[in-house]
């Protein structure tokens, strides 16, 4: 098991202490304010690609990478928020070692967690939180929170450990999705979704990314009541943005998922700054501009060297890499032929990501 808490078998006693920490720390809990941003605006030129390979606009796209203004964690040390959940849980442990439960247990415990009011607070949270500039950095917080499981050592996964892990190099700008997560959990602690956890909002929050940039509908189809991770999962284990296709392969391998699925899930890239199309577009141009690969000069000879230099801008090398990996490159071109086939496929392997360790609450 992660180091995710998960604690069953409390009594009615402890369960009321549970609940009375989790409400003190919850009632303590102000909502984030906005702190001058460092308006670090990074340009970034990304070339859009359209199926016949030329390319067909420059995009400049604001990464705005550091400025998020939520006091939701700092470099290396847990944030005020965390403190006060990691004191709320403190409190129960206190109270009996047995009593002790992941941050939202207490509340699930006195309502059920998956209600259709829960599910309509939860909507409604969403619907103001997550606005569609903000889709690609929540996507990719999912990725990170979920990206770090390990099959073989059975820990890692879905568990918002990703909140601990905001100082590791691979987190770089992940601060930017997790403010809208975070404004959607706060606003979701009153009422009657207020038994989700955070990583069942972070699970949502990447659902709803999806939905609101045109991609498939996943949120409906989302299970809750995950358990949070209380530290930080194991490091080193995000892959790297230089692998080679067979890197990455293995890299999602030992995560469990198929060669198919791994490149479905790479496809998250169709949004975002990297140039696979528009970068709020869920669609599938990531690979009909994987195929084209616009950077290459043997691939393209008649492209000019501009367009070449726009064209090497667009995807991270791990991208680049895919696009000449034979195994993957089957996959590939069967989601740029069917976009439907994508759809269905990545709603199919996001549910299976933002399931992947969890640790149920009441399982
Ligand atoms: C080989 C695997 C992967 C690597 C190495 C990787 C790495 C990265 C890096 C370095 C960025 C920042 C790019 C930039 O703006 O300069 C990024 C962006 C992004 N990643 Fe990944 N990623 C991988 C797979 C995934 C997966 C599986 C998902 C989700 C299912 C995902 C979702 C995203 C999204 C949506 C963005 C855009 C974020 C934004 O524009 O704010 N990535 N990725």
């Amino acid at each position: 098991m992660s180091s995710a808490a998960h604690f069953a078998g409390a009594s009615p006693l402890d369960a009321h202490l549970a609940r009375r920490a989790h409400r003190l720390a919850s009632s303590k809990t102000r909502r984030p304010s906005p702190r001058a941003t460092s308006s670090s605006r990074v340009a970034s030129i990304a070339a859009s690609v359209s199926g016949s390979g030329r390319p067909t606009a420059r995009t400049h796209v604001d990464r705005g990478v550091a400025a998020e203004g939520i006091e939701v964690a700092s470099a290396g040390a847990p944030s005020r928020f965390a403190r006060r959940e990691l004191f709320a849980l403190a409190a129960a442990a206190l109270a009996s070692p047995a009593a002790m439960v992941p941050a939202g247990a207490a509340n699930a415990a006195a309502s059920a967690v998956d209600t259709p009011q829960a599910r309509a607070a939860l909507r409604e949270a969403l619907v103001a939180n997550v606005v569609k500039t903000k889709a690609p950095a929540v996507l990719r917080l999912v990725f990170h929170d979920a990206g770090t499981r390990r099959v073989a050592s059975d820990d890692g996964g879905a568990n918002a450990s990703v909140r601990f892990e905001l100082s590791r190099p691979e987190s770089f700008g992940l601060k930017r999705g997790l403010g809208p997560v975070t404004a959607v959990y706060e606003a979701t602690r009153d009422g009657p979704a207020s038994g989700l956890s955070f990583a069942d909002v972070i699970a949502a929050s990447g659902a709803y990314a999806v939905e609101l940039t045109g991609g498939p509908e996943i949120t409906s189809r989302l299970r809750f009541g995950r358990a949070d991770a209380t530290a930080a999962d194991p490091e080193n284990r995000m892959p790297g943005e230089s692998a080679s296709g067979e890197e990455t392969r293995a890299a999602f391998s030992a995560m469990g998922y198929t060669l198919a699925e791994t490149v479905c899930l790479a496809g998250a890239h169709t949004i975002g700054g990297k140039g696979f199309g528009e970068p709020y577009v869920f669609d599938n141009e990531y690979y009909k501009t994987l195929l084209v690969r616009p950077w290459d000069g043997v691939k393209n000879p008649g492209a000019t060297k501009d367009d070449l230099e726009m064209g090497s801008h667009v995807g991270l090398t791990s991208d680049k890499n895919l696009a000449i990996d034979p195994p993957s490159l089957e996959v590939i071109e069967r989601y740029a032929r069917d976009q439907d086939l994508f759809f269905e496929d990545f709603a199919k392997v996001y549910l299976k990501m933002t399931e992947s360790g969890a640790t149920w609450r009441g399982a």
